[in-house]
């Protein structure tokens, strides 16, 4: 049975992608903390340090790089250093030393999990993300790159630390397109089963929603009623917003609404 290594095995969307990978074939996972499962081999290892890469890359037919640090989304809000740097040692550097073991030992498929509007990065985590997209793609390891719009997890993580204030300051016109991690990480174990596919079709949520329409269902499923102050959205962030929608793209099932009345506050 194949060997398919998963980076990031532990985060919202790698816990979605190794579930649907498990029944098709053997799941190897590089974790920090190696979880409990048993239906997982785990190697303990860190991608910003480079220690246990190569010994999960070894004897693996394909990997999906789903790793990945955010400070900010970790902590679910900005802090204005955010706006000029992303830390680099996990997205950057550790993709490139991922590459480099993958390239040594032949590995057939590499699938890169990137972000819907990254060609036109605002903000030093996505341009990172491109970064990292430009390595796979000079890397000599035959690959795929998917993009997906932002995770319901996250949009909800964010709302919650924003309802901490009374008012919430928005530009409400903005459109966005959420989608479903689990949803996604189907696209993603349909990807690997298809071998290196070059840059794959944008995924996306069911349905474009403005900003303010998204924060309306937040806040009728989560009981946290805020006056939300409609800030002008000029042309630049609404293009930027569109840019990080995919309406034409592959499209996930599970809307916003649904996903709210599944899961608790993140
Ligand atoms: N979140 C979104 O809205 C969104 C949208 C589109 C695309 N994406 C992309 O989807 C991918 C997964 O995102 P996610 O939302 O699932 O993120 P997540 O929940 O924050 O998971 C990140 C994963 O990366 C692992 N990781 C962090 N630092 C590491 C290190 N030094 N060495 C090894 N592993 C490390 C984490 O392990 P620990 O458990 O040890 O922390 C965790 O398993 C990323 O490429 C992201 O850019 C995310």
């Amino acid at each position: 049975m194949e060997i398919v290594l998963v980076t990031g095995g532990t985060g919202h969307l790698g816990r979605d992608v190794v579930a649907r990978l498990k029944p098709k074939c053997r799941v190897r996972v590089l974790a920090r903390s190696p979880g409990d499962d048993e239906g997982v081999e785990w190697v303990r290892g860190d991608l910003a340090t480079g220690v246990g890469v190569a010994e999960a890359v070894s004897g693996v037919s394909s990997v999906v790089h789903a790793a990945t640090y955010s400070p900010a989304a970790q902590r679910g809000y900005l802090r204005p250093a955010d706006l000029w740097r992303s830390p680099p040692e996990v997205d950057v550097d550790g993709t490139l030393r991922l590459l480099e073991a993958a390239a040594r030992e032949g590995v057939g498929h590499l699938a890169y999990i990137s972000i819907v509007g990254v060609d036109r990065p605002r903000g030093p985590y996505l341009r990172m993300k491109l970064t990292a997209e430009e390595l796979v793609r000079e890397s000599g390891v035959p690959w795929s790159i998917l993009r997906a719009t932002q995770f319901h997890w996250l949009v909800d993580r964010m709302l919650g630390k924003a309802a901490r204030l009374p008012v919430l300051p928005l530009p409400t016109r903005l459109p966005t397109q959420p989608a479903d991690s689990g949803d996604f990480a189907e696209y993603v174990a349909e990807c690997v089963a298809g071998g290196p596919a070059g840059r794959c079709e944008d995924f996306a949520g069911p349905e474009v929603l403005t900003l303010g329409e998204l924060v309306d269902q937040w806040q009728w499923a989560r009981g946290r009623p805020r006056r939300v102050l409609n800030l002008p959205a000029p042309a630049g962030l609404m293009r930027a917003g569109y840019m990080m929608t995919a309406p034409h793209g592959r499209r996930g099932t599970t809307s916003w609404s649904a996903w709210l009345g599944a899961h608790g506050p993140q």
